[in-house]
């Protein structure tokens, strides 16, 4: 349930113009939210609404967890910090921020039919687990992202990218999208770093927003891969402490997660918000249904 002392939407304060809405804006509700050019499993881009309605103002938005970005990128602070542990996501990001239209237009040469098969797939996602161009590498994992099952992204003990060919007809290149977030970027640091490195660095005033691997609700929903390596339950006890000793600094935490009745144990002196939501991260394709989860808050004291 949301707390009807629920801190003000943010919504209201950016303005869209008719051609952004027309062009690469999808609607929650009576509400217009920017896409993320990522398919990202687990983004948040369902939960934007609760977001909008939880998190306070302040003057730098941290996302520790950043995935795809999505939330910063919907709402409205002076400045964001975007840190995640999976390095090819953020160099991406990287490229996207020092070069935009020139490193889109690299980006889109793998866009064509000629690459959209089944071995040219299979020859790229090589290449990109064995070069040393990074630029090259970086282009390449959004190509994966477009064209492997599901937009997974999954590595193997070896840190080597391992999802199947996705089969897709056409798959959608996200130029505007991409253009808009590298303008974004302006406004945004990047960070490959573990979520206890960045947390460290919050200072009075910042708002941190958390969203990490959830918790497995059953044996089966145990996905968690987003790097080499699973997020596990001392993580996320981890997690608790830093938001803990954040607060007492007067700084503002929200962690996301699966709601369960041993899950909300974890949270200890937080306010949880529960709700449901549909969730499209499934192994066997059939598994896409709605399911509870929570947000826990650390607010300012
Ligand atoms: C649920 S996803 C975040 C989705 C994001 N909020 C969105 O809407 O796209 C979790 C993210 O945590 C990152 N991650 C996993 N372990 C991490 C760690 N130890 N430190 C920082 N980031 C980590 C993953 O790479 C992944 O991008």
């Amino acid at each position: 349930m949301l707390s009807t002392s629920a801190t003000k939407s943010r919504f209201s304060q950016r303005k869209f113009n008719k051609k952004e809405v027309d062009l690469y804006l999808f609607k929650r509700g009576e509400k217009l939210f920017r896409k993320s050019f990522l398919k990202w499993a687990g983004g948040k881009s369902l939960v934007l609404p609760i977001l909008k309605t939880l998190l306070p103002s302040g003057k730098r938005l941290i996302e520790p967890f950043c995935g795809s970005a999505v939330v910063s990128l919907n709402l409205n602070y002076d400045s964001y910090v975007l840190a995640d542990i999976n390095a090819d996501l953020i160099e991406l990001f990287t490229y996207l921020k020092k070069d935009g239209l020139k490193f889109v237009k690299y980006c889109k040469q793998f866009f064509s039919s000629n690459y959209n098969q089944k071995d040219v797939f299979l020859e790229l996602k090589n290449v990109f687990n064995t070069t040393g161009d990074a630029k090259l590498k970086s282009a390449l994992f959004l190509y994966l992202n477009k064209h492997c099952f599901n937009g997974l992204c999954r590595y193997n003990s070896s840190g080597e990218f391992n999802v199947s060919f996705g089969k897709y007809v056409k798959p959608y290149f996200p130029e505007k999208e991409m253009l808009f977030f590298s303008t974004f970027l302006k406004q945004t640091v990047l960070k490959k770093t573990n979520f206890l490195t960045t947390m460290k660095q919050a200072k009075s005033g910042d708002v941190v927003y958390c969203d990490p691997p959830y918790l497995p609700l059953s044996k089966t929903a145990n996905f968690v891969g987003y790097g080499s390596k699973g997020f596990c339950l001392d993580q996320h006890l981890e997690l608790v402490e830093m938001a803990r000793f954040l607060q007492k600094k007067g700084i503002f935490v929200a962690i996301s997660n699966h709601y369960s009745k041993e899950i909300e144990k974890i949270y200890l002196k937080a306010t949880i918000h529960k709700f449901k939501v549909q969730r499209h991260i499934s192994c066997n394709g059939n598994g896409r249904k709605k399911v509870e989860e929570l947000i826990a808050i650390y607010g300012k004291n």
